[in-house]
């Protein structure tokens, strides 16, 4: 027996671990791919979510309410998307900001005070009293994933691939307890952490959600941070100061091929249990009251509509008790589903759709199929009484909030203290040929561009999704790696100098230099290598000017993961990987500079939670597996009081990295690689100056008379997932003569009609197009080629200065169709 996903889904509660048994033994093909047998998986217990009061009061409100107040239960909004008043007519569960959609009537960068207003009017009005409605309050969920990080002025911990170099169960619990006490001070009630993700291809863009590639940390973290942000099982609920948990993605979300980010995981059900399982029943058995369902696939089937996994594994086996919220649309990514018409993944188990745009079709269509049967009325039961049960745990029927106005514990000296122990303890030493600790009586350059740069420092998921767009005054409550060097050498009668391109009047005595990866959040962190700064190895640049003036260089590299940069780490005297340390900079000057005599302080205690590459081709480079090969194990780790020797490194990188680059097309003067300029006949090239640096731009002349083109090309790009995540192409230029005739603009296969946009001159521009407009006519986002193409029919010159993708900027319209 053979069943397709949309046979699955329907035949629901039928098709048993029992049943597939059954057909095998009876000699049928074997289990189909993406179907678990439960009996082979680990068991758990869901501690303090079911009592009798509790049930009852759920079954008391369950037959009061309709079916429109059911299914509302089952469905969750934006803010971006959906007004307190939409409340009224569509009586929804649960409101989440995600992560660059603001509070109401506010900017998504805002202090506590615009959450806190905009959580109690979503709840006003679902307490309403008023004629055929039951008043329940709703669920505010957000991403706290590293403290919470939404919110101005809030603590900000480092991610957790830094937290896994800690090696230290307790002080996840002490940052969960924290995170909580910030998130419901600005009148949050749900956090969607912790990523319980075991990230075994450091390619993934996630891998720094992920404390570590050992499933054994990852256990001994999962019910720690749980504990922390829910507190006792039971017991403790918002009014101490606690908030619901989400354990994610479930399931297989760091295991997928080629680390590809919402990708499919196509590993046999025994990997999926010993490696991606790892943390969840610890979290269950902690009482973790959600879970939220992976965007990714296990073995091509979707998790979204996995009802072995999602009903059988998870709510069975695993006796899960909480209820399962989706991913942003993830229902929509289901075969047979829209964003807005799902009911294979109810079906499956899933008892919360995250449907952040879609919430009103969604809404309309589940009711009817409800109505219908699609959806069994005892799947709607059990998923209602999943969610009011959390909301009764969760404290949410009892008004008093006495943590709401509580914004004095919002990045309050006791957090950041912690935060900045937990910086101290993950910082992992490479390599130290004697240049540390720094002797606070120096005089040393503190270099690189991002020595004092709060954003580069805390990565993504930090006020903004992508964790761009911000600027140290964006961070009151922090401190710049810089400025917490600049106060210890200053302590110690020594002085250190800012200096981001490295040059000096006077020579240093020492140079702390502190780069690496920029922001980014989820596929738009994804890699093709592991190779940094592949193509423009600036950094390298910087520690070689530095080194050949004769000075000893530290190196500082931040970064979501392990990385190739064995060209970095020849030509510093000591490297230390601070992976995305958050708002205290100071943290590392704890470590790094000695007192007056050159004595340590505090010493290095992080090791490796994830093995260190020797080349750029290492992506799943995990320990225990066959031919492991790494530059430093996991495990490593140098101290001052456990020395190492690191002699010179191979700067081979192993791989052809031009390949990675899928958002960079033109900029600083050149076509980046691997992308190439193919101009047709009559078309002239010329640098130009750009309004930041000579001969920054390039100057394109079309001949009056003659239509033609020029297009940027490479191998077929895709850009699907920069698609869904709203990107847009961004072109920076000056039009130098005004087009004469029509001008069209191509990705791919789908074109716009550019006139427009070439008609005026009137300096330097920006225009931002979403990808979505090439897509609509006709573009195949899976494989872009030529990935850009302008035609012009008549005279026009233009200069860009830049041209390559942008993450949800302001602005972006289509132009009209050719
Ligand atoms: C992410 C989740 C996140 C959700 C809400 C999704 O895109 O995968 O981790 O919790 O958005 O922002
Ligand atoms: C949201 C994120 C979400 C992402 C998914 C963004 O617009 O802000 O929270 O995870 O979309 O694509």
């Amino acid at each position: 027996m053979w069943l397709n996903r949309a046979q699955t889904a329907f035949l629901g509660a039928s098709l048993s671990a029992a049943t597939l048994a059954f057909a095998a033994s009876a000699g049928a093909e074997q289990t189909p791919p993406g179907v678990a047998n439960p009996a082979l998986w680990p068991t758990a217990k869901s501690q303090g979510l079911i009592d009798s009061k509790t049930e009852a009061r759920v079954t008391a409100l369950l037959r009061r309410m309709s079916i429109e107040e059911k299914v509302g239960q089952m469905i969750q909004a934006d803010t971006a998307s959906v007004t307190p008043e939409d409340l009224r007519k569509y009586p929804l569960g649960s409101i989440l900001a995600g992560g660059s959609s603001p509070p109401m009537g506010a900017p998504d960068r805002s202090p506590a005070g615009p959450w806190i207003e905009t959580a109690r009017a979503f709840n006003a009005v679902a307490m309403e009293r008023r004629p055929g409605h039951v008043p329940i309050p709703i669920m505010f969920g957000i991403d706290a994933v590293h403290g919470n990080n939404n919110v101005v002025g809030a603590t900000l911990f480092p991610h957790n691939s830094a937290l896994g170099a800690a090696h230290d169960p307790d002080l996840i619990r002490r940052i969960g307890e924290a995170t909580a006490r910030e998130t419901a001070a600005a009148g949050i009630d749900w956090a969607f952490a912790p990523t319980l993700a075991v990230p075994r291809n450091d390619r993934w863009g996630r891998t720094y959600e992920g404390y570590s590639e050992d499933p054994e940390l990852v256990r001994a973290y999962a019910a720690k941070m749980i504990e922390g942000l829910q507190g006792a099982p039971g017991k403790d609920t918002l009014q101490q100061g606690h908030v619901s948990a989400s354990a994610k993605h479930f399931l297989g979300d760091g295991g997928t091929t080629n680390g590809i980010d919402q990708g499919n995981t196509e590993i046999p059900e025994s990997e999926l249990i010993a490696i991606h399982s790892a943390g969840y029943p610890p979290a269950i058995n902690a009482g973790t009251r959600t879970i939220m369902a992976s965007f990714n696939s296990w073995q091509g089937v979707k998790m979204h509509g996995n009802k072995s996994l999602l009903t059988d594994v998870l709510k069975g086996r695993m006796g899960f008790d909480g209820f399962i919220v989706g991913d942003w649309n993830g229902h929509g990514q289901v075969p047979g589903c829209t964003t807005t018409d799902c009911p294979v993944a109810f079906n499956a188990g899933l008892d919360m759709a995250m449907a952040p745009d879609s919430w009103k079709g969604l809404f309309e269509n589940t009711v009817k199929q409800v109505r219908e049967g699609v959806i069994p009325m005892a799947r709607v039961d059990d998923a209602v009484r999943r969610i009011l049960r959390v909301k009764f745990k969760a404290g949410l029927f009892d008004p008093a909030r006495p943590f709401e106005s509580r914004i004095d514990v919002i990045g309050s000296p006791a957090h950041r203290a912690l935060a900045r122990e937990a910086v101290r303890k993950s910082l992992v030493l490479l390599k130290n040929n004697g240049a540390l600790p720094v002797k606070s009586s120096a005089h040393i350059l503190v270099a690189g561009n991002a020595a004092d740069n709060i954003s580069q420092q805390s990565g993504g998921w930090t006020l903004s999704w992508q964790g761009d767009g911000n600027t140290n005054a964006d961070f009151p409550n922090a401190q710049s790696i810089y400025a917490g060097i600049a106060e210890a050498m200053k302590a110690g009668g020594g002085s250190a100098t800012l200096s981001v391109d490295g040059s000096f009047t006077e020579k240093p005595d020492l140079a702390i230099v502190v780069f690496g990866e920029q922001p980014y959040a989820e596929g738009l962190g994804d890699l093709r290598t592991l190779e940094f700064e592949a193509g423009d190895k600036k950094s390298l640049a910087l520690l070689k000017k530095l080194k050949s003036a004769g000075i000893p260089v530290v190196s500082v590299f931040l970064s979501g993961r392990p990385m190739w940069v064995n060209p970095e780490l020849n030509q510093s005297d000591a490297f230390v990987a601070a992976w995305l340390p958050g708002s205290e900079g100071g943290g590392i000057a704890d470590v790094l500079i000695g007192d007056a005599q050159g004595r340590p302080g505090k010493d290095f205690t992080g090791r490796l939670s994830f093995s260190w590459p020797k080349t750029a081709a290492q992506f799943t480079l995990n320990k225990g597996q066959p031919g492991y090969d790494p530059l430093f194990a996991l495990g490593y780790g140098l101290g001052y009081a456990a020395p190492g020797a690191v002699g010179r490194l191979s700067e081979v990188a192993g791989i052809d990295a031009t390949a990675t680059n899928k958002s960079r097309y033109f900029t600083d003067g050149r076509i980046q690689a691997p992308f190439a300029l193919t101009l047709g006949a009559g078309v002239t090239r010329r640098p130009v100056d750009s309004p930041s640096r000579q001969e920054g731009a390039i100057q394109l002349g079309w001949t009056a008379g003659q239509a033609a083109k020029a297009s940027i090309e490479g191998d077929k790009v895709d850009l699907r997932f920069e698609t869904n995540a709203e990107m847009m192409l961004q072109m920076t230029y000056r039009v130098d003569t005004p087009a004469t005739g029509r001008v069209n603009l191509s990705m791919g296969g789908g074109t716009v009609d550019a006139t427009d946009l070439f008609q005026r001159s009137a300096g330097w521009r920006t225009v931002r197009i979403p990808l979505k407009c090439f897509a609509d006519k006709g573009a195949d986002m899976a494989g872009l080629y030529p990935l850009w193409t302008l035609s012009a029919t008549d005279s026009l010159t233009v200069s860009f200065a830049d041209i390559g993708l942008a993450t949800q900027a302001p602005g972006g319209i289509c132009p009209p169709t050719p």
